[in-house]
């Protein structure tokens, strides 16, 4: 069995082939990186128009990469929420028409549930699990029991932790997108030089908040005179969260009670190699199992998308076609009734 899945929910148009036995035949990423360089941040209005013209050519890439005529597809699965709604409706009324055309099973995937399970595509990793997803969206760690069964137990209370990388990146001239632009730049710097706070760790909460951090790290670039300054600024900033994302992992370790087998780690953040090793460092000291993905599986990609088609499918959770795209659709949010068991129309 082999099913499309198509991402379209931000800046990279995706579309990618994953069969049943977890082998993913194609996953093509066109990224818009380049488009929105300019303004440091993603434009709405000139994503969705990208999307648009470049969906059909990723779709048929995706197949070809495959080796498989439209024909062999079982199922697709689109990306139907939360995100920038103009993308969504391109990637979800793209997935939608090819299921009528070819009278196939269509299937609304959540995002964030999507990258929730993502580690499954490489991992046999069992539920239940503790995920920490940090991505340039979400910033949040919750207990997943099942595809749709997920119970958070921390999440921001302001920015994400992308946001964060790529406000201080733009605060500091640094690159675009912020995340990979500091994980590199941080490499040359004095990650002691600037000491900066870290908000709420000194509390009994599994919940975050960066915008304090970026207002330090504003404050501080005052101070940088040299380019190196500026990468010792990011070498602190980046340190600072390696010792967030720590301090948060271990309040949700202690809050999960002992129901937990694995640690699983998802989104673009999770690309970040600091925060990567320093998490699997407490895992291995709780003895719990550390689970990321590669990173082309952490970042933004039709794989995940396929991937939760897959597993969606196989518990027969077909959607609807009328199903809406949606610009927000929390985790926990009750879709039940307007997704299940629903016959293609
Ligand atoms: O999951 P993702 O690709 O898209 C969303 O669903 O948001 O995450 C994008 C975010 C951006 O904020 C980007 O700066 C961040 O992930 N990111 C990183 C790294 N690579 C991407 N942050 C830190 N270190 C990285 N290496
Ligand atoms: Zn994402």
């Amino acid at each position: 069995m082999y099913v499309l899945g198509i991402e379209s929910s931000c800046d990279e148009t995706s579309a990618s082939i994953v069969s049943d036995s977890k082998k993913v035949l194609s996953n093509v990423v066109y990224s818009q990186i380049n488009e929105h360089l300019f303004f440091g941040g993603v434009v709405p209005e000139i994503a969705a128009r990208s999307h648009l013209e470049k969906i059909d050519i990723v779709v048929r890439e995706a197949l070809s990469d495959a080796s498989l005529d439209i024909s062999e597809i079982s199922a697709v699965a689109g990306t139907c929420g939360p995100g920038l709604i103009g993308g969504v409706i391109v990637g979800a009324t793209f997935a939608k028409t090819i299921a009528m055309a070819r009278n196939i099973p269509f299937i609304a995937v959540n995002h964030i549930e999507a990258h929730a399970i993502s580690v499954r595509i490489t991992e046999d990793i069992e539920f239940p699990y503790l995920l920490m997803l940090l991505s340039g969206g979400h910033c949040q760690t919750c207990l997943v029991y099942d595809i749709d069964n997920f119970q958070i137990i921390g999440r921001t209370v302001d920015d994400s932790a992308g946001e964060s990388f790529d406000k201080v990146a733009k605060l500091l001239s640094i690159g675009y997108p912020g995340g990979p632009a500091i994980e590199k730049v941080s490499l040359q710097g004095n990650e002691k030089a600037f000491p900066l706070p870290r908000p709420l760790c000194n509390k009994e909460s599994c919940n975050f908040s960066f915008t304090g951090l970026k207002t330090a790290v504003r404050i501080a670039s005052e101070k940088c005179n040299s380019m190196q300054d500026k990468m010792d600024l990011c070498a602190s900033f980046q340190k600072t969260v390696v010792e967030i994302m720590s301090y948060k992992l271990k309040q949700a370790i202690d809050v999960s009670c002992k129901r937990i087998k694995a640690v699983a780690l998802s989104g673009g953040v999770a690309a970040n190699q600091a925060i990567r090793s320093a998490l699997r460092d407490i895992c291995e000291n709780h003895s719990l199992r550390f689970c990321a993905p590669p990173i082309k599986f952490c970042t933004d990609n039709g794989a995940m998308i396929a991937w939760m088609g897959v597993e969606k499918l196989q518990r027969g959770q077909i959607s609807d076609l009328r199903f809406p795209p949606r610009p927000r659709w929390n985790l926990q949010e009750d879709f039940m009734n307007a997704n299940y068991g629903l016959e293609v129309m």
